[in-house]
Formats: C-alpha cells, structure tokens, sequence
C-alpha cells in the first residue's frame, strides 16, 4: 500500500523522453524574439561568449550572492599552473529579515561587507576587475547591466524585481561614499561553474546546479539567440530551467505533495521545476509523504510528533543521510520526536529514496535535452562533452541514477561530469578575465571595453 502512495513519484525512462522534448520546445519558444516574452523557460542571454583558453591570469575581486550568505573573495589566475587561487575571502551571512526587507537594507548590507574586505585586505586604492556571482534570472543588456526579473529561492527583497542590479550595488556604495567601483560583470552561478571547470577542461561547455536551487547554462551559436544581435560565434545562455512548467506544462507529473509544496511557498507558481528538484523542497516534499503515510496509519502506528508537524522540520540534508544506512534513519526519526519500528524505518528510508531519485531523473532528462540541443546544433552523430557541476544536493547523492538515465536519453553523448571547486567565486573571476582577454583582443568588438575600477574616493 505504501508503493501506492509513491507511485506518481515514479517516472518511467518513457516519461523522461516526453518530459525532455516538452523542455526542447520550451527551450525554442524561450531563444526566440517574439515567443521569449512568454516562455517559461527563459533561455537568458549572458554576454559571455567563450569560455576560457587557459591564458588567461591577473587578480580579480568577486562577489556572490545566492544562498544565504553573501562572499567576497580575492582570487589569483595563474596561467603556468592553469589554477586558480583563492587569495582571501569573507563571508558575511544573509539573516532572513533581510531576505525577505527592502532592496535598500540588502544592497547596504553587501556594500558594508564589501567594505570591510576591502579594508582588511588593503585594496581601497588599487584598480582590481571584479565579477558578480548573482544566482538568480536577470535579463542582462550587457556583461555588466542585469535587471532582475524575479527573486527565486528564499529572496524576497521589495524594490529589486525589474531593477539594475549593478546599479542598485553602486547606490548603495554610494550612501557609503568610502569607496568607488566603475564596473562589475554579472554572473550567473551556472555560468560561473561552467567557467571554472572550463579553465581545467576546456571541453566544458555546459554548467549545471543542483542545490538550493537547480538551473543550467550551456554554449548556444549565436544565430539561434535571435534576442541578441549578430549571427557569429556563440553565447552562454542561462536557461533558467527551475521555471520550467510555470505554464502548466508539467501538471501530469505533479504530485498531491508538489501542488502544496508550490502553494505554501513564498513564490507561489514560480519554478515548478525547480520545487521538484532542489534542495530548498525535498525535505519538505518527503516530510508531506511522511505525514500522509501516517495519516493513512501507514507509519509509526498512525502517531504524527509535533515537529513532523511542524513545516520544513525535515531537512533536506536528512534526505541522503538515511539513504546512507538505516542507523542515520532511526537517529533522526527519534530526533523528529517519533516512536518508531524497524518496518517504519526502512519506509521512511524508500520515501527518501523516491523523492532523490525522482530529483535526479528530472535533471537528468533536462540536461539530456541541453547536451542533445549542442549535439544538433553541430549537426554531429556523437557528442563528447564535459558538464561542470556544483550544488549540495548533486554532491551529497548518489549520482549513478542521473548517469543512467542520462545513458538511456542520449545514447549518442558521451558526457564527463567535472564537478566544480567553488565555480560561483572563481567563476565570476574567470568571466571577467575572459571578458578582459575578449575586449583587449584587436578584431573582437564584440565586448565592450570593460573597465573595472576600485579607488579611493
Ligand atoms: C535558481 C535561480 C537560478 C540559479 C539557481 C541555482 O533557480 O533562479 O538563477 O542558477 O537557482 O542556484
């Protein structure tokens, strides 16, 4: 009986093929001039337009902001060893009042750490090229123009929806008035890893991120990103895959337990994809079976304790930990307040493995429909190719689930997974390094002159 409640949690390799041409279309509807406005999924240009050479170096400041900490960091290229180095970084936490305050309190809130690294570090006067890891959709105009379109995963900050990022960063150090940046290119954390990887293999043309959040950004030829003029070479575009569905696309896969997932989140509607996936949901969608279950007197005798009650008390991170061993599982479930048996552990432990592996067959129809896109575009029969790879939940699971999938879906791809070393801060530097290498390049006109300054005002 409890299989039956974990039946529309299963999705056959059939089903990932419907699930992966439905995205293919979207992908299409969201690269075109006229269709983008309306797609959910929506296929962001990046203004990045190569991905490293493995010459490039120098030092460069970056900032990321994405979960619930806000980084600064220092890092060094260097080309002889192609490594990247980080010099220094300070961490400074997001508290939830100011995820959820005004644009203003956030930005002052980055400004004011930025500061304090800053001066720790020496670097008020010098002139260092800086990136900006800012992990949500933005609508960019340029590497160093990105205008928020929605807040995802637990942001919520009023003023910043529709608004330059870029800019509203500068106002902020402006209230300050101790220092001065000119520019600051924008990253997404996606391409950020793509580009990471790619100064180690520079095969890597794909970034995938499977966290808080999941999202991926992949190299497209410029004649199909009609949004962007020129028809030469190619860009990065951020997919914004989370959002897929967001126009009813997904309603047959969705579950009871996704539908209240969605409804009680501070997004309601927005990234149906993403809340079926990443880390910010699981726990919750294995906490709401589990509850079910008990209601059913499926589990622990019928008896829910007052914290599996409680919303978001069943962490994701328990998720591959009781798929680890059933001792993890019987530890928690006391934790939880529980009186449990063996029988009721090892059906926590199959919800557990139901909701991962689902997780991980989504990605994994997503990404072969990414992979499959590049295949196409070069009008090859096989593809070899490397995904750069970051996030908590890719880490922290079993990957054999998303590698077989992958295997069934895309026969003809052979892909490597390179897994990231912090690709949101490195990234950002190696986007502007590339972006740097781009602009001093005499026959490319293609970036603008990009010129980042930190002084002293
Ligand atoms: C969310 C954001 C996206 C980001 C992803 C992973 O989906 O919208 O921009 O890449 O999370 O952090």
């Amino acid at each position: 009986i409890v299989v039956k409640h974990l039946e529309p949690f299963r999705l056959s390799l059939e089903k990932l093929k419907v699930v992966s041409t439905r995205l293919r279309k979207d992908m299409i509807r969201g690269l075109g001039k006229h269709t983008h406005h309306r797609a959910a999924v929506k296929m962001l240009p990046t203004f990045v337009r190569a991905t490293p050479d493995g010459t490039e170096k120098g030092d460069f400041l970056a900032l990321d902001l994405g979960g619930t900490n806000f980084r600064v960091l220092h890092v060094r290229v260097m080309e002889e060893e192609q490594k990247m180095v980080k010099m220094d970084s300070q961490l400074c936490a997001i508290p939830q009042e100011i995820m959820l305050g005004t644009g203003e309190q956030l930005f002052d809130h980055i400004a004011a750490c930025l500061s304090e690294f800053l001066d720790s570090q020496n670097l008020k006067g010098q002139t260092l090229p800086m990136g900006f890891t800012f992990s949500f959709p933005c609508e960019q105009k340029e590497i160093d123009k990105s205008i928020l379109i929605r807040w995802t995963k637990g942001f919520n900050c009023s003023g910043v929806e529709g608004e330059d990022v870029v800019k509203l960063l500068k106002e902020a150090i402006h209230r300050r008035g101790d220092y001065d940046i000119s520019s600051v290119a924008m990253v997404n954390d996606t391409v950020g890893t793509m580009m990471s990887c790619g100064y180690r293999d520079q095969t890597c043309e794909i970034g995938m991120i499977i966290g808080t959040g999941t999202n991926a950004c992949y190299m497209e030829e410029m004649k199909n990103v009609k949004r962007v003029e020129g028809e030469d070479g190619q860009m990065c575009i951020n997919t914004e895959w989370g959002g897929f569905g967001d126009d009813g696309s997904l309603e047959d896969i969705l579950t009871e337990f996704d539908k209240v997932v969605d409804r009680t989140s501070i997004n309601p509607g927005v990234h149906t994809f993403e809340k079926m996936i990443s880390g910010m949901y699981l726990g919750e969608i294995v906490r709401l079976v589990l509850m079910k279950l008990t209601e059913k007197k499926l589990l622990f005798k019928g008896e829910v304790s007052e914290a599996l009650r409680t919303k978001e008390t069943f962490e994701t991170k328990f998720i591959s930990m009781i798929e680890d061993g059933l001792e993890n599982a019987k530890k928690i479930l006391t934790e939880l307040g529980l009186t449990w048996d063996l029988v009721d552990a090892r059906v926590v432990r199959l919800v557990c493995e139901t909701i991962s592996s689902r997780s991980a067959r989504l990605c994994a129809a997503a990404l072969a429909t990414i992979v499959d896109r590049i295949r196409v575009n070069r009008g090859l029969p096989h593809l070899k190719t490397t995904v750069g790879v970051d996030g908590t939940v890719y880490k922290k699971h079993p990957n054999d689930e998303l590698q077989k999938a992958m295997h069934f879906l895309t026969p003809d791809c052979k892909i490597k997974f390179l897994v990231s070393e912090d690709g949101s801060g490195k990234g950002a530097a190696m986007v502007t390094a590339v972006a740097h290498s781009l602009s001093k390049h005499p026959h490319c006109m293609m970036v603008p002159p990009l010129c980042f300054t930190v002084r002293n005002d």
